[in-house]
Protein backbone atom coordinates (compact mmCIF):
# COMPACT_ATOMS: atom_id res chain seq x y z
CA UNK A 1 0.00 0.00 0.00
CA UNK A 2 1.15 3.47 -0.92
CA UNK A 3 2.44 5.20 2.35
CA UNK A 4 -0.23 7.81 3.13
CA UNK A 5 1.21 11.41 3.33
CA UNK A 6 1.40 12.98 6.82
CA UNK A 7 -1.26 15.14 6.63
CA UNK A 8 -3.39 13.16 4.37
CA UNK A 9 -7.03 13.60 6.08
CA UNK A 10 -8.77 10.59 7.45
CA UNK A 11 -12.51 10.42 5.98
CA UNK A 12 -14.16 11.30 8.75
CA UNK A 13 -12.31 14.71 9.19
CA UNK A 14 -12.83 14.91 5.38
CA UNK A 15 -16.62 14.63 5.98
CA UNK A 16 -17.01 16.87 9.04
CA UNK A 17 -14.95 19.87 7.41
CA UNK A 18 -17.17 19.62 4.23
CA UNK A 19 -20.22 19.59 6.80
CA UNK A 20 -19.04 22.59 8.85
CA UNK A 21 -17.34 24.49 6.12
CA UNK A 22 -20.92 24.09 3.56
CA UNK A 23 -23.12 25.12 6.89
CA UNK A 24 -20.45 28.29 7.48
CA UNK A 25 -20.97 29.19 4.12
CA UNK A 26 -24.38 28.88 3.36
CA UNK A 27 -25.00 32.17 6.63
CA UNK A 28 -21.70 33.87 5.46
CA UNK A 29 -22.01 33.99 1.97
CA UNK A 30 -21.15 37.24 0.22
CA UNK A 31 -23.89 38.46 -2.46
CA UNK A 32 -21.84 38.81 -5.21
CA UNK A 33 -23.34 39.31 -8.93
CA UNK A 34 -22.23 36.54 -10.36
CA UNK A 35 -23.40 34.25 -7.90
CA UNK A 36 -26.81 32.67 -7.48
CA UNK A 37 -29.23 33.58 -4.81
CA UNK A 38 -31.52 30.65 -3.26
CA UNK A 39 -32.06 28.05 -5.59
CA UNK A 40 -31.03 29.45 -9.00
CA UNK A 41 -28.83 27.53 -11.21
CA UNK A 42 -25.60 29.71 -12.03
CA UNK A 43 -25.46 31.24 -15.73
CA UNK A 44 -22.63 29.62 -17.02
CA UNK A 45 -21.21 32.08 -18.92
CA UNK A 46 -21.31 34.76 -15.95
CA UNK A 47 -19.07 32.04 -14.53
CA UNK A 48 -17.26 32.09 -16.80
CA UNK A 49 -16.45 35.74 -17.26
CA UNK A 50 -16.11 36.29 -13.69
CA UNK A 51 -13.68 33.39 -13.29
CA UNK A 52 -11.67 34.89 -15.78
CA UNK A 53 -11.53 38.15 -13.82
CA UNK A 54 -10.96 36.90 -10.39
CA UNK A 55 -7.45 35.31 -12.19
CA UNK A 56 -5.07 37.58 -9.81
CA UNK A 57 -7.31 40.24 -9.19
CA UNK A 58 -9.96 40.24 -5.73
CA UNK A 59 -13.44 40.08 -5.08
CA UNK A 60 -13.58 43.98 -4.42
CA UNK A 61 -12.18 45.17 -8.00
CA UNK A 62 -13.79 43.07 -10.00
CA UNK A 63 -17.40 43.30 -8.78
CA UNK A 64 -17.66 46.54 -11.01
CA UNK A 65 -15.98 45.90 -13.79
CA UNK A 66 -18.14 42.61 -14.26
CA UNK A 67 -21.52 44.33 -14.37
CA UNK A 68 -20.42 46.68 -16.76
CA UNK A 69 -18.66 43.67 -18.72
CA UNK A 70 -22.40 42.10 -18.51
CA UNK A 71 -23.88 45.42 -19.82
CA UNK A 72 -21.79 45.50 -22.69
CA UNK A 73 -21.89 41.59 -23.27
CA UNK A 74 -24.86 39.81 -21.85
CA UNK A 75 -24.68 36.68 -23.72
CA UNK A 76 -21.35 34.93 -25.22
CA UNK A 77 -22.70 35.51 -28.52
CA UNK A 78 -22.37 39.55 -28.21
CA UNK A 79 -19.27 39.34 -26.79
CA UNK A 80 -18.11 36.65 -29.55
CA UNK A 81 -19.26 39.21 -32.09
CA UNK A 82 -17.25 42.48 -30.26
CA UNK A 83 -14.11 43.89 -31.38
CA UNK A 84 -11.76 42.68 -29.38
CA UNK A 85 -10.80 46.31 -28.61
CA UNK A 86 -14.12 47.11 -27.26
CA UNK A 87 -13.16 44.46 -24.97
CA UNK A 88 -9.97 45.74 -23.96
CA UNK A 89 -11.68 48.83 -22.85
CA UNK A 90 -14.06 47.10 -20.67
CA UNK A 91 -10.96 45.70 -19.45
CA UNK A 92 -9.13 48.73 -19.13
CA UNK A 93 -7.61 49.25 -15.71
CA UNK A 94 -8.43 45.46 -14.37
CA UNK A 95 -5.03 44.54 -15.59
CA UNK A 96 -3.44 41.89 -16.92
CA UNK A 97 -5.17 42.17 -20.64
CA UNK A 98 -4.12 38.67 -21.66
CA UNK A 99 -6.81 37.70 -19.88
CA UNK A 100 -9.66 39.89 -21.70
CA UNK A 101 -7.91 38.44 -25.12
CA UNK A 102 -8.13 35.27 -23.96
CA UNK A 103 -11.74 35.22 -22.66
CA UNK A 104 -13.06 37.00 -25.86
CA UNK A 105 -11.15 33.83 -28.02
CA UNK A 106 -12.79 31.29 -25.38
CA UNK A 107 -15.96 33.20 -26.58
CA UNK A 108 -15.47 32.71 -29.94
CA UNK A 109 -14.31 29.19 -29.81
CA UNK A 110 -17.77 27.99 -27.78
CA UNK A 111 -19.49 29.93 -30.11
CA UNK A 112 -18.36 28.82 -33.22
CA UNK A 113 -17.69 24.84 -32.59
CA UNK A 114 -20.33 24.52 -29.68
CA UNK A 115 -23.48 26.46 -30.52
CA UNK A 116 -22.77 29.29 -27.56
CA UNK A 117 -22.89 26.10 -24.99
CA UNK A 118 -20.07 26.54 -22.31
CA UNK A 119 -19.08 22.58 -22.36
CA UNK A 120 -20.17 20.38 -19.22
CA UNK A 121 -16.61 19.19 -18.94
CA UNK A 122 -13.98 19.32 -16.95
CA UNK A 123 -11.46 18.72 -19.81
CA UNK A 124 -13.02 20.59 -22.93
CA UNK A 125 -13.58 23.24 -20.37
CA UNK A 126 -9.93 22.97 -19.71
CA UNK A 127 -8.86 23.33 -23.42
CA UNK A 128 -9.99 27.00 -23.50
CA UNK A 129 -7.71 29.32 -24.47
CA UNK A 130 -6.67 31.22 -20.73
CA UNK A 131 -8.25 28.43 -18.97
CA UNK A 132 -5.64 26.59 -16.20
CA UNK A 133 -6.26 23.93 -13.84
CA UNK A 134 -7.29 26.55 -10.94
CA UNK A 135 -10.19 28.25 -13.46
CA UNK A 136 -11.38 24.92 -15.38
CA UNK A 137 -12.03 23.17 -11.81
CA UNK A 138 -13.69 26.67 -11.12
CA UNK A 139 -16.39 26.90 -13.68
CA UNK A 140 -16.67 23.05 -14.36
CA UNK A 141 -17.43 22.95 -10.06
CA UNK A 142 -19.74 26.00 -10.05
CA UNK A 143 -21.52 26.46 -13.23
CA UNK A 144 -21.95 22.55 -13.35
CA UNK A 145 -21.65 20.80 -10.16
CA UNK A 146 -18.72 18.69 -11.78
CA UNK A 147 -16.62 17.30 -9.15
CA UNK A 148 -13.25 19.07 -9.99
CA UNK A 149 -10.83 20.59 -7.06
CA UNK A 150 -9.49 24.43 -7.44
CA UNK A 151 -6.46 25.64 -5.41
CA UNK A 152 -5.64 29.40 -5.82
CA UNK A 153 -3.39 31.64 -3.13
CA UNK A 154 -6.96 31.79 -1.06
CA UNK A 155 -7.01 27.94 -0.80
CA UNK A 156 -3.50 27.55 -0.73
CA UNK A 157 -3.30 29.70 2.39
CA UNK A 158 -6.22 27.63 4.38
CA UNK A 159 -4.97 24.14 3.04
CA UNK A 160 -1.69 24.58 4.54
CA UNK A 161 -3.25 26.37 7.21
CA UNK A 162 -5.77 23.34 8.08
CA UNK A 163 -3.40 20.33 7.49
CA UNK A 164 -0.33 22.79 8.96
CA UNK A 165 2.55 21.99 5.81
CA UNK A 166 5.49 23.86 6.73
CA UNK A 167 7.04 23.75 3.49
CA UNK A 168 6.80 26.83 0.94
CA UNK A 169 3.56 26.28 -0.64
CA UNK A 170 4.66 27.78 -4.11
CA UNK A 171 7.07 24.39 -4.02
CA UNK A 172 5.98 22.50 -6.82
CA UNK A 173 6.15 19.31 -5.22
CA UNK A 174 3.80 20.93 -2.09
CA UNK A 175 1.29 22.61 -4.84
CA UNK A 176 0.90 19.09 -6.13
CA UNK A 177 0.02 17.53 -2.59
CA UNK A 178 -2.14 20.63 -2.47
CA UNK A 179 -3.69 19.85 -5.51
CA UNK A 180 -4.35 16.50 -4.24
CA UNK A 181 -5.82 17.62 -0.63
CA UNK A 182 -8.27 19.94 -2.26
CA UNK A 183 -8.93 16.78 -4.94
CA UNK A 184 -9.92 14.66 -1.80
CA UNK A 185 -11.95 17.29 0.05
CA UNK A 186 -14.51 18.46 -2.48
CA UNK A 187 -17.77 16.44 -2.74
CA UNK A 188 -19.77 14.98 -5.35
CA UNK A 189 -22.83 16.97 -3.60
CA UNK A 190 -21.95 20.70 -4.17
CA UNK A 191 -18.43 20.68 -5.25
CA UNK A 192 -19.15 24.36 -6.84
CA UNK A 193 -20.20 25.83 -3.07
CA UNK A 194 -17.29 24.00 -1.43
CA UNK A 195 -15.05 25.53 -3.77
CA UNK A 196 -16.26 28.86 -3.10
CA UNK A 197 -16.55 28.58 0.64
CA UNK A 198 -12.50 27.86 0.98
CA UNK A 199 -11.71 30.85 -1.13
CA UNK A 200 -13.84 32.76 1.17
CA UNK A 201 -13.03 31.51 4.41
CA UNK A 202 -9.57 32.58 3.13
CA UNK A 203 -10.79 36.17 1.66
CA UNK A 204 -12.67 36.54 4.95
CA UNK A 205 -11.69 34.28 8.06
CA UNK A 206 -8.36 33.17 6.84
CA UNK A 207 -6.65 35.87 5.96
CA UNK A 208 -2.97 36.21 5.58
CA UNK A 209 -2.57 38.48 8.70
CA UNK A 210 -4.20 38.13 11.66
CA UNK A 211 -6.54 35.04 11.02
CA UNK A 212 -9.75 35.24 12.65
CA UNK A 213 -9.31 31.73 13.86
CA UNK A 214 -12.20 32.54 16.84
CA UNK A 215 -14.91 32.75 13.96
CA UNK A 216 -13.52 29.53 11.75
CA UNK A 217 -16.20 26.56 11.40
CA UNK A 218 -12.67 24.44 10.85
CA UNK A 219 -10.81 25.81 13.77
CA UNK A 220 -10.99 22.80 15.96
CA UNK A 221 -9.78 20.78 13.34
CA UNK A 222 -7.08 23.64 12.29
CA UNK A 223 -3.56 21.84 12.85
CA UNK A 224 -1.85 25.21 11.86
CA UNK A 225 -3.96 26.41 15.34
CA UNK A 226 -3.30 23.63 17.26
CA UNK A 227 0.82 23.84 17.10
CA UNK A 228 0.72 27.29 17.26
CA UNK A 229 1.64 28.46 13.67
CA UNK A 230 -1.07 30.06 12.39
CA UNK A 231 0.65 33.46 12.16
CA UNK A 232 4.25 31.46 10.11
CA UNK A 233 1.87 29.30 7.99
CA UNK A 234 2.02 29.73 4.81
CA UNK A 235 5.75 30.05 3.92
CA UNK A 236 6.93 30.61 0.82
CA UNK A 237 10.75 30.79 -0.57
CA UNK A 238 12.65 33.65 -0.83
CA UNK A 239 11.54 35.82 -3.82
CA UNK A 240 12.89 38.24 -5.68
CA UNK A 241 11.12 41.55 -5.24
CA UNK A 242 9.35 43.36 -8.24
CA UNK A 243 11.80 44.34 -11.23
CA UNK A 244 12.54 48.07 -11.41
CA UNK A 245 12.38 49.15 -14.46
CA UNK A 246 12.46 52.97 -16.21
CA UNK A 247 10.13 54.02 -18.96
CA UNK A 248 10.48 56.49 -21.09
CA UNK A 249 7.47 58.21 -22.55
CA UNK A 250 8.11 60.30 -25.33
CA UNK A 251 4.92 62.91 -25.64
CA UNK A 252 5.28 64.15 -29.54
CA UNK A 253 3.09 66.66 -31.04
CA UNK A 254 2.42 68.79 -33.20
CA UNK A 255 -0.47 71.22 -33.30
CA UNK A 256 -3.57 69.51 -30.67
CA UNK A 257 -2.28 66.29 -31.93
CA UNK A 258 0.29 63.67 -30.34
CA UNK A 259 1.39 60.19 -31.44
CA UNK A 260 0.29 57.34 -29.79
CA UNK A 261 1.07 53.79 -31.09
CA UNK A 262 0.15 50.23 -30.33
CA UNK A 263 1.77 47.96 -28.11
CA UNK A 264 3.05 44.55 -28.71
CA UNK A 265 0.42 41.90 -28.24
CA UNK A 266 2.68 40.29 -26.23
CA UNK A 267 4.16 40.81 -23.03
CA UNK A 268 3.03 43.54 -20.42
CA UNK A 269 0.38 45.47 -21.66
CA UNK A 270 -0.39 43.07 -24.50
CA UNK A 271 -1.96 45.21 -27.14
CA UNK A 272 -2.79 48.50 -25.19
CA UNK A 273 -2.34 51.80 -26.79
CA UNK A 274 0.42 54.62 -25.63
CA UNK A 275 1.95 57.54 -25.85
CA UNK A 276 5.61 56.07 -27.55
CA UNK A 277 7.66 54.64 -24.58
CA UNK A 278 11.40 53.48 -24.10
CA UNK A 279 11.35 50.34 -21.91
CA UNK A 280 14.85 50.66 -20.56
CA UNK A 281 16.86 49.58 -17.37
CA UNK A 282 19.03 52.49 -17.09
CA UNK A 283 17.55 55.79 -15.87
CA UNK A 284 20.22 57.71 -16.65
CA UNK A 285 19.19 58.80 -20.49
CA UNK A 286 19.91 62.05 -22.63
CA UNK A 287 17.33 64.13 -24.25
CA UNK A 288 19.59 63.58 -27.09
CA UNK A 289 19.28 59.82 -26.80
CA UNK A 290 15.71 60.27 -26.55
CA UNK A 291 15.64 62.19 -29.77
CA UNK A 292 18.15 60.22 -31.79
CA UNK A 293 15.47 57.02 -30.42
CA UNK A 294 12.42 59.02 -31.98
CA UNK A 295 13.73 58.74 -35.20
CA UNK A 296 14.84 55.08 -35.34
CA UNK A 297 11.70 54.37 -33.58
CA UNK A 298 8.93 56.50 -35.05
CA UNK A 299 10.91 57.46 -38.17
CA UNK A 300 10.21 61.58 -37.28
CA UNK A 301 12.65 64.16 -36.58
CA UNK A 302 11.69 65.92 -33.17
CA UNK A 303 13.17 69.14 -30.92
CA UNK A 304 15.19 68.06 -28.59
CA UNK A 305 12.89 66.51 -25.72
CA UNK A 306 12.04 68.36 -22.23
CA UNK A 307 11.32 66.26 -19.18
CA UNK A 308 7.78 67.46 -17.94
CA UNK A 309 7.96 64.49 -14.78
CA UNK A 310 8.10 61.30 -13.51
CA UNK A 311 5.13 59.34 -12.68
CA UNK A 312 5.66 55.60 -10.84
CA UNK A 313 3.52 52.95 -11.23
CA UNK A 314 3.50 49.48 -9.74
CA UNK A 315 2.37 45.65 -11.20
CA UNK A 316 2.72 42.56 -9.57
CA UNK A 317 6.39 42.11 -11.46
CA UNK A 318 7.54 45.32 -12.07
CA UNK A 319 8.09 48.93 -10.36
CA UNK A 320 7.88 51.22 -13.02
CA UNK A 321 8.99 54.63 -13.04
CA UNK A 322 7.79 56.30 -15.90
CA UNK A 323 9.80 59.78 -16.78
CA UNK A 324 8.01 61.95 -19.26
CA UNK A 325 9.30 64.07 -22.17
CA UNK A 326 7.89 66.45 -24.41
CA UNK A 327 8.67 67.41 -28.25
CA UNK A 328 7.47 68.72 -31.34
CA UNK A 329 7.94 67.27 -34.25
CA UNK A 330 10.36 69.15 -36.75
CA UNK A 331 9.66 66.80 -39.54
CA UNK A 332 8.89 63.07 -41.11
CA UNK A 333 5.84 61.58 -41.95
CA UNK A 334 4.13 59.01 -39.17
CA UNK A 335 3.65 55.37 -41.35
CA UNK A 336 0.73 54.19 -40.29
CA UNK A 337 2.18 50.86 -38.78
CA UNK A 338 4.17 52.84 -36.56
CA UNK A 339 1.60 54.92 -34.93
CA UNK A 340 -1.68 57.17 -35.17
CA UNK A 341 -1.68 60.84 -34.41
CA UNK A 342 -4.62 61.59 -32.27
CA UNK A 343 -5.80 64.64 -30.48
CA UNK A 344 -5.83 64.22 -26.57
CA UNK A 345 -9.77 64.31 -26.49
CA UNK A 346 -10.33 61.39 -29.31
CA UNK A 347 -8.33 58.50 -27.36
CA UNK A 348 -11.39 57.19 -25.60
CA UNK A 349 -12.01 54.37 -28.16
CA UNK A 350 -8.28 53.12 -27.46
CA UNK A 351 -7.44 50.82 -24.43
CA UNK A 352 -4.31 52.54 -22.54
CA UNK A 353 -3.08 51.19 -19.25
CA UNK A 354 -3.46 53.33 -15.82
CA UNK A 355 0.16 54.64 -16.12
CA UNK A 356 -0.29 56.03 -19.34
CA UNK A 357 -3.52 57.41 -18.72
CA UNK A 358 -1.90 59.54 -16.19
CA UNK A 359 0.45 60.27 -18.76
CA UNK A 360 -2.13 61.84 -21.01
CA UNK A 361 -3.50 63.93 -17.34
CA UNK A 362 -0.33 65.12 -17.58
CA UNK A 363 0.40 66.50 -20.12
CA UNK A 364 -1.86 69.89 -20.54
CA UNK A 365 0.36 70.69 -17.55
CA UNK A 366 3.39 70.48 -19.72
CA UNK A 367 2.86 72.43 -23.17
N1 LIG B 1 -11.93 33.85 -6.63
C1 LIG B 1 -11.97 33.17 -7.78
N2 LIG B 1 -13.19 32.71 -8.03
C2 LIG B 1 -13.96 33.10 -7.01
C3 LIG B 1 -15.32 32.94 -6.69
N3 LIG B 1 -16.12 32.27 -7.50
N4 LIG B 1 -15.77 33.46 -5.54
C4 LIG B 1 -14.92 34.14 -4.75
N5 LIG B 1 -13.65 34.33 -4.98
C5 LIG B 1 -13.16 33.83 -6.11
Amino acid sequence: MARQHKSNPTPQTIRKIRHKLLAWYNINRRELPWRTKGTQTPVPYQVLVSEFMLQQTQVATVIDYFDRFLKHFPTIEALALAPVQQVLLLWQGLGYYRRARNLHAAAKKIVQENHGQIPANLAAIASLPGVGRYTAGAIASIAFEIRAPVLDGNVARVLSRWFAIEEPIDKSTVRSHMWSLAEMLVPEVSPGDFNQAMMELGALVCTPRNPQCSTCPIADLCRARSHGLTNVIPRRSLKRGPQEVMHHVLVVKRGRRFIIEQRPLKGLWAGLWQMPTAEMLNAHVTAKQIQNWALQHLGVIVDLPRPAGNLRHQTTHRSIIAKVWITDVVEGKLHKSRGQWRTLDNLHDLPMSILQQNVVVLIPNSI
